[in-house]
């Protein structure tokens, strides 16, 4: 593992049945009471991200922690993708599946131009449901999903398989298996 991963993983906790039976959670937010080491992870994704990308989308909520940071140490613009309700209009919504149900995610109208290359960045790929919708947004605005970042990925759950289609540019800084 390398040093940085080694860090991150040194300041998740790991919780096991939260926020329901079998389920094994990861807290990132020790990773916030160092301030060190968040400066190591935006310094790492703004690298993976340099000269490659116009804009950075966050996904909400965790997603906007690091992803606002990456577009300042890159001088580029943050647009928000938020749940559905919460922007007012005009925006651009898309619709995904869950296990159970389904979920909405809003983008504003015109925050990103077409054409433009975009990050999609959020704290932790699972399924990978909730990027593969972001990036289905970002190009039905006409823009290009060119990469994602992570901090970390769960990859029992095969969610990098889904993003695939729209960029083999993946940055995760940290994989449990
Ligand atoms: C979590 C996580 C990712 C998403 C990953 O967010 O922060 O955004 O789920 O899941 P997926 O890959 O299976 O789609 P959550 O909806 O818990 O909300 P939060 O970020 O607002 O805490
Ligand atoms: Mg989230």
């Amino acid at each position: 593992m390398k040093e940085l991963s080694k860090k991150i993983d040194s300041c998740i906790d790991k919780i096991q049945d939260f926020p329901k039976a079998g389920i094994h959670y990861k807290d990132i937010t020790p990773i916030f009471l160092n301030p060190d080491l968040c400066t190591k992870i935006i310094k790492s994704f703004a690298e993976f991200s340099k000269g490659k990308i116009d804009v950075v989308c966050g996904i909400e909520s965790r997603g906007f922690l690091f992803g606002t940071q990456i577009a300042k140490e890159l001088n580029i613009p943050f647009v928000l993708i938020r749940k559905a309700g919460k922007l007012p209009p005009p925006v651009i919504s898309q619709e995904y599946e869950l296990e159970y149900g389904s979920a909405e995610i809003e983008i504003k109208k015109n925050h990103i131009k077409p054409n433009q290359r975009v990050l999609i960045h959020d704290d932790i790929l699972a399924t990978g449901g909730t990027a593969a919708a972001c990036a289905q947004l970002v190009e039905n605005c006409g823009a290009k999903a060119s990469q994602f970042s992570f901090l970390i990925s769960l990859d029992s759950l095969d969610g990098k398989k889904k993003l695939e289609k729209y960029t083999k540019e993946i940055q995760i800084l940290l994989e449990y298996k």
